[in-house]
C-alpha cells in the first residue's frame, strides 16, 4: 500500500498548428498535445496542477467526475465557481482524490474550446490492482473518442451563442488521430493502434470528449466487459458494443481470444430519430493489431510471434458490423445494463426522498432582448435549449463569480430567480406533434433566460426525474452533475409516470453515475444526495445544448459543523484585481481587428 502522494502538473495552454486532411488549423492545447497529458493518481492522492495561460482565451480547468469534497473552489466553472485564467495568467488547482476509483478525465470548461483541451484522470485503488472487483488487466489503455475541428473553435462557439448553427467537426478521432476512414489527397491519415498479446487481458478506459455525439463503440472479432462508468464499478456484464455518451466514461474488459491478426475498432457517432433534423458525422477508427501477426510493411513479424504469417489478407483488418445510427434501442438497453455493484458501492441507496424534482428538458425560444414576439423560433424569437423552460443565462465577466458570491454573502444570489421544480405546465412532453414548428409546438416551447439557481438544504436527499421533450427535435441529453455522483433508480420511454414508474426503481444496485444519458423520447429517474457545500453546474454534456442553455445551478447548503461546511478559497484564487486585463465576455468577436490580435 503506497503512501498518498501529491501529484504535480504544469498545463501549458497554448495554440498550436496542427495539420489533418491537408490542413493546417490552429488548436488550443495543453503541452502541446492533444488528447492532452494523462493525469495517472492513486485514491487518496493530492492532485496539483499548475495552469499556465499562454493562450489568447480565458480558461478554466473542470475535472469532470472529481467529487471536489468540501473543495468547489477547484471545479473550474468560469464564473461558477472562479474567474476564468486570464492570458498571461496562471492558477493551480489543488484537489484530492478520495472515496473514488476508476476512469474520470478533465477538459476545459470553456465553450467548444474542450474540444482539444482535454485528457484522461485515471485513479488507481490504493490497494494496488490486485483490488480490483475484477482480474487484474495485463494492460490498461486510455481511449478516448472526440472529433477534429477545422474551424476555429471561438468562431464555433460564438456562432452557437449567437443563434447561428450548421458548425460541424470535420472528422471523428480515437486517441486524436483519425484513422483510414480519412484521407488527405489519398494518404490515409494516422490511426491509433493498439497492440495486444494474445489470451492477454486488458482494460480500456474508454471516454466520450467530442462535443456533439454518442457514439457506438464496437471492436471486430472481440468481445468487452463493462466493470466500470463514471468511476464507479458496475456488476460485470458482457457486450460486442458499448455506447457512451458526451462526458460519460466506461471501463471494459477486453481479451485478446481472437485468431491471431488485425481488427479495426470503429466508432460511430449515432443520429437522433428521423424526422428529426439530421447532422453531419464520420465514423472513425482505430486496429487492434495482435503481436503475433505482422504489421503490413514491416515484411516480417513482430516481436514475439513465432508463427510468421505468409499470407497477405492479413494486411486487410476484419471489420465490425457497426449498429445503425439511428438505433437508439441499443443504447437505451447498454444503459440499462449498468448495476452497481453493491459491495463496491460509494454509499448506500438513498431512500428517504427530502425533495423532488421533475425537469424537462429540450428546445424553445426566446425573444430578442428589449423585443416582444409572438411566433416563436421562425418568427422573431432565437433557438435556445432550456431545463424547465429556461435557459441558463450564464453569470458576465463583470459580475462575482456565484460561488464567490454565495461563500461572501453578497446577496448577488439572493437576487436570482429560484429554479423551479416543476416545467411552468404539464403536456405530453413526448408527443411527436409537438416536433415540427407549428400552432402545436408553439404552444409550449416559450422560455425565458435567466441565471436560476436552486438551493438545497446540506444533506437533502433529492430525486430528479429528467424528461426529454418532442419540442422541434428528440435528442437525448447526456445530463452531468457536478460534485456529486447520482444514483440512477430507472429510465423509460414516454413521460414519466410517478404512479406507475416508482414500482421500475432499483433501490438494491442501482449504478452510480456524473453523467446520466436521457433517453431520447424518455426519462431517468436519479437521486443524490446534497451533502458537498457549494455552488454545483447541472448541465448536458453536448456542447451545443450547454452553450443554448441547458443548464442549472444547484447551490448546497453548508452543514452545522466545519466539517461539513465549505472553506474559504484557496490563496492565489483569481480575483477582480485582475480585471485591468480583462478580456471581454464576448472574446469570440467576429470583427477583422480582434481576430488580428489573436495571432
Ligand atoms: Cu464535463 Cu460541466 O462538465
Amino acid at each position: 500500500m503506497a503512501a498518498a502522494a501529491v501529484v504535480k502538473h504544469t498545463f501549458l495552454v497554448s495554440t498550436v498548428k496542427m495539420k489533418h486532411l491537408c490542413k493546417e488549423t490552429q488548436v488550443t492545447v495543453v503541452n502541446g498535445q492533444l488528447p492532452g497529458p494523462v493525469i495517472d493518481v492513486t485514491e487518496g492522492d493530492t492532485v496539483a496542477v499548475h495552469v499556465v495561460n499562454k493562450s489568447p482565451n480565458n480558461i478554466t480547468i473542470h475535472w469532470h467526475g472529481v467529487r471536489q469534497w468540501l473543495n468547489c473552489w477547484a471545479d473550474g466553472v468560469p464564473m461558477i465557481t472562479q474567474r476564468p485564467i486570464l492570458p498571461k495568467h496562471n492558477f493551480t488547482y489543488r484537489f484530492n482524490v478520495s472515496g473514488q476509483e476508476g476512469t474520470l478525465w478533465w477538459h476545459a470548461h470553456v465553450s467548444c474550446l474542450r474540444a482539444t483541451l482535454h485528457g484522461a484522470l485515471i485513479i488507481r485503488p490504493r490497494h494496488g490492482a490486485g483490488s480490483y472487483p475484477f482480474p487484474k488487466p495485463h494492460k490498461e489503455i486510455p481511449i478516448i473518442i472526440g472529433d477534429w475541428w477545422q474551424k476555429d473553435l471561438r468562431k464555433v462557439a460564438w456562432n452557437m451563442a449567437h443563434d447561428s448553427f450548421g458548425d460541424f467537426p470535420s472528422a471523428s478521432t480515437i486517441n486524436g488521430k483519425l484513422g483510414d476512414l480519412f484521407n488527405c489527397s489519398g494518404t490515409p491519415e494516422d490511426g491509433y493502434e493498439l497492440h495486444m498479446e494474445p489470451g492477454k487481458t486488458y482494460l480500456l478506459r474508454i471516454i466520450n470528449a467530442g462535443l456533439f455525439f454518442e457514439f457506438y463503440l464496437k471492436i471486430a472479432g472481440h468481445k468487452f466487459k463493462v466493470v466500470a462508468s463514471d468511476a464507479n464499478y458496475v456488476s460485470p456484464f458482457t457486450t460486442d458494443v458499448i455506447a457512451i455518451a458526451p462526458g460519460e466514461t466506461m471501463d471494459a474488459l477486453v481479451v485478446a481470444d481472437a485468431p491471431a491478426g488485425r481488427y479495426y475498432v470503429v466508432a460511430v457517432p449515432t443520429q437522433p430519430p428521423l424526422p428529426d433534423p439530421q447532422v453531419e458525422a464520420h465514423a472513425t477508427r482505430a486496429i487492434v493489431q495482435y503481436s503475433n501477426t505482422h504489421s503490413p510493411g514491416s515484411g516480417a513479424a513482430v516481436a514475439g510471434g513465432d508463427q510468421s504469417c505468409e499470407e497477405d489478407d492479413d494486411d486487410v483488418p476484419v471489420a465490425p458490423q457497426m449498429p445503425d445510427e439511428h438505433d437508439t434501442l441499443r443504447s437505451f438497453y447498454f444503459h440499462g445494463n449498468l448495476t452497481g455493484l453493491p459491495h463496491r458501492r460509494p454509499s448506500p441507496v438513498p431512500l428517504q426522498v427530502d425533495e423532488r424534482m421533475l425537469i424537462t428538458l429540450g428546445l424553445g425560444s426566446v425573444c430578442r432582448r428589449g423585443q416582444s414576439c409572438t411566433t416563436g423560433v421562425h418568427g422573431k424569437g432565437i433557438l435556445v435549449a432550456s431545463m424547465n423552460n429556461i435557459s441558463f443565462e450564464p453569470p458576465t465577466m463583470k459580475t462575482t463569480p456565484l460561488l464567490e458570491a454565495h461563500y461572501f454573502h453578497t446577496g448577488d444570489i439572493d437576487a436570482m430567480p429560484e429554479f423551479p421544480d416543476w416545467p411552468p405546465r404539464l403536456f405530453n412532453f413526448t408527443d411527436r406533434g409537438l416536433t415540427p414548428w407549428g400552432p402545436k409546438e408553439m404552444e409550449v416551447e416559450r422560455a425565458s433566460k435567466a441565471t436560476a439557481v436552486r438551493r438545497f438544504r446540506h444533506g437533502a436527499v433529492v430525486e430528479v426525474v429528467f424528461q426529454n421533450t418532442a419540442i422541434l427535435q428528440s435528442d437525448s441529453n447526456p445530463m452531468h452533475l457536478h460534485g456529486h455522483d447520482m444514483v440512477v433508480l430507472a429510465q423509460g420511454h414516454g413521460n414519466y409516470n410517478a404512479t406507475k414508474d416508482v414500482a421500475s426503481y432499483n433501490l438494491v444496485n442501482p449504478p452510480w453515475k456524473n453523467t446520466v444519458l436521457v433517453p431520447n423520447l424518455g426519462w431517468v429517474a436519479v437521486r443524490f444526495v446534497a451533502n458537498n457545500p457549494g455552488v454545483w453546474f447541472v448541465h448536458c454534456h453536448f456542447e451545443f445544448h450547454l452553450t443554448m442553455g441547458m443548464a442549472t445551478v444547484f447551490i448546497v447548503e453548508n452543514g452545522s459543523t466545519v466539517e461539513t461546511s465549505l472553506p474559504p478559497p484557496p490563496e492565489n484564487f483569481p480575483t477582480r484585481a485582475a480585471e485591468d486585463n480583462l478580456v471581454p465576455d464576448e472574446f469570440y468577436i467576429k470583427t477583422k481587428k480582434t481576430e488580428a490580435s489573436y495571432k
